[in-house]
C-alpha cells in the first residue's frame, strides 16, 4: 500500500462502530435523564462529558480512522494506534464516569432491581480480586509485553481476529489499571499516595519498553520488512522511532496523571493537618518525595532525549528496497566473500565484514559511507579504487540500490 492510499483508508468494523455508537449513546442518554431532574452537571460534570466525548474520539481515531491502515504499514503507526488506546482512550473513558449514566439509560426492566441486587453483589464480590490494585497494575502490563513479543504481534498483524483480540485487551486492561488509578466512582481501592505509586511504576513498564525498541540492535518484526520503505525509511528506523512513541508522550501522559494524584494527595494531607492543628510527619515529607519523583522523571526524559538524539541516523538511499536488497546479495554471492548478518551462509573472508555497516566511516577506506557512495562501490568497484579485489559483480543500478539500502540496516 502507498502512504496516499494508506491515508484515505478507513476501517468500518461493524463491532467497533456498533460498540462506540451504543457507548455514546447510553451515556447521553444516562446524562440527560441525570440533568433533566435536577441542574446541570449533576452525577456528570460537564468536564466530565467532554472527557468521555473526547476518550471515544481517541478510539474511534485509533480503530476507524486511516491510523489502522498506517499500523499495518510501519511499526511506530502501530504503536501510535496503540497509545491511543491505552494512554488517551482509556484514562478519558474512566474519568467521564461512565457508570451510572450508563446503567441509567439502560431500559428499566433491564436494570438490577432489589432481589436481583443480591445476584449483582455477589458478581462484584467473586470480580474482587480481578479488580485488585496488584491484579490490574499486572494485567496491564502482561498484557503489554506479551503482545510485543515478536510472535504473537505479528500472529495478531496476519490475523484479524487476533488483532481485535490484541485491541481489546489492550482497552480492556487499560480501562481497569485507570478505573483503579482514578476511582471515579469513588470506592478507592487505592490509598491517596499509594495511587501516586501505582501510576508511576505503571509508566516505568512501558517506558523500559519503549526504551528496548528503541536501542534494539536486531529488527525484531519482520513483517515489516519491505512495508516501511515506501515510508521513507529502513526497518530499523521504523522501530527505534516506535519506540521513542511509547517512550516519551506516553511517558509523559503517565507522569501527568501521577502529578494530579499527588497534588490531590498533597491537598488531602494539607486538610487533615490543619483539622488536627498540627503538621503531621506525612505533610513534611511531601514536598521532598514531590521533588525526588520529578528529578527521576526529568532524569528519564533528558535521557531518553539524548540517547536517542546522540545516535546518528543510519544513510539513506532513495528508492532502496532491503528486502530485495537481501535477495540480491543472496543471488550474486556476496557472501562468499564477505560476512553479513542476516543473509544466511554469508560468512566469507575473503574482504572484510560488513556488520555494522551503517556505523562505518568510510568505504573500502576510501569513499566517504554514504548513499551514492556505496550505489557507486557495488556497481564498480574497480571505477573508485583501482586494483582493489572487490571484482565486479554486474549489479545494475536499482539493485545496487537495494543491496545498499540492506547494508544500511546493518548496525
Ligand atoms: C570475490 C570476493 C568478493 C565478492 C564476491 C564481493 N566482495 Fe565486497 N569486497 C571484497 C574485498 C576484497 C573488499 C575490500 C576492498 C578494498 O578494501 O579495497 C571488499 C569490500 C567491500 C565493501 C567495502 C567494505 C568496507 O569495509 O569498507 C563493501 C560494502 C562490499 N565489498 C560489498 C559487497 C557486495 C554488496 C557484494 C555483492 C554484490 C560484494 N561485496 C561481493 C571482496 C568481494
Amino acid at each position: 500500500m502507498t502512504p496516499n492510499q494508506v491515508w484515505h483508508t478507513w476501517t468500518f468494523q461493524p463491532v467497533v462502530v456498533a460498540g462506540l455508537a451504543t457507548a455514546a449513546f447510553l451515556y447521553w442518554r444516562g446524562v440527560r435523564a441525570l440533568w433533566s431532574h435536577g441542574p446541570r452537571g449533576r452525577g456528570v460534570r460537564p468536564w466530565q462529558l467532554a472527557s468521555f466525548g473526547t476518550g471515544l474520539t481517541a478510539v474511534f481515531a485509533a480503530l476507524v480512522s486511516p491510523l489502522d491502515a498506517l499500523a499495518e504499514q510501519v511499526l511506530w503507526g502501530h504503536m501510535v494506534q496503540h497509545l491511543l488506546l491505552i494512554t488517551v482512550g482509556a484514562p478519558l473513558l474512566v474519568l467521564g464516569a461512565p457508570v451510572v449514566p450508563m446503567t441509567l439509560a439502560l431500559p428499566a426492566s433491564w436494570r438490577p432491581r432489589a432481589p436481583r441486587w443480591e445476584a449483582v453483589r455477589w458478581v462484584g464480590t467473586s470480580l474482587r480480586p480481578l479488580t485488585h490494585p496488584v491484579t490490574t497494575w499486572l494485567l496491564a502490563g502482561a498484557a503489554l509485553w506479551i503482545w510485543h513479543l515478536p510472535s504473537p504481534y505479528q500472529a495478531a498483524l496476519r490475523n484479524p481476529s487476533l488483532h481485535a483480540l490484541e485491541h481489546a485487551t489492550f482497552l480492556g486492561t487499560a480501562l481497569l489499571f485507570w478505573w483503579t488509578a482514578f476511582h471515579p466512582s469513588g470506592r478507592r481501592r487505592l490509598a491517596l499516595g499509594a495511587d501516586v505509586l501505582y501510576v508511576f511504576t505503571g509508566a516505568f513498564q512501558g517506558a523500559v519498553l519503549g526504551a528496548v525498541l528503541t536501542f534494539a540492535t536486531v529488527h525484531l518484526y519482520p513483517f515489516y520488512t519491505g512495508r516501511v520503505a515506501a515510508f521513507g525509511l529502513t526497518p530499523l528506523q521504523d522501530q527505534q522511532l516506535a519506540g521513542v512513541v511509547m517512550w516519551i508522550p506516553s511517558g509523559v501522559v503517565y507522569l501527568l496523571a501521577a502529578g494530579v494524584l499527588f497534588v490531590r494527595w498533597f491537598r488531602a494531607m494539607d486538610r487533615q493537618a490543619r483539622r488536627s492543628g498540627s503538621r503531621t510527619r506525612g505533610t513534611a515529607l511531601a514536598p521532598p518525595l514531590l521533588l525526588v519523583c520529578l528529578a527521576v522523571a526529568v532524569a528519564f526524559a533528558v535521557s531518553a532525549c539524548a540517547s536517542t538524539l546522540g545516535r546518528t541516523p543510519p544513510p539513506q538511499v532513495p528508492g532502496g528496497r532491503p528486502n530485495r536488497g537481501a535477495q540480491a546479495i543472496k543471488r550474486y554471492g556476496c557472501g562468499s566473500c564477505h560476512v553479513i548478518p542476516g543473509i544466511e551462509g554469508a560468512a566469507g573472508k575473503v574482504g572484510p565484514p560488513l556488520n555494522d555497516f551503517s556505523e562505518r566511516g568510510y568505504i573500502a577506506g576510501e569513499l566517504p559511507n554514504n548513499g551514492d557512495n556505496l550505489v557507486r562501490w557495488i556497481m564498480d568497484p574497480r571505477q573508485v579504487e583501482p586494483g582493489t579485489d572487490m571484482p565486479d559483480l554486474g549489479v545494475d543500478e536499482a539493485q545496487a540500490r537495494d543491496i545498499a539500502a540492506y547494508l544500511f540496516t546493518l548496525r
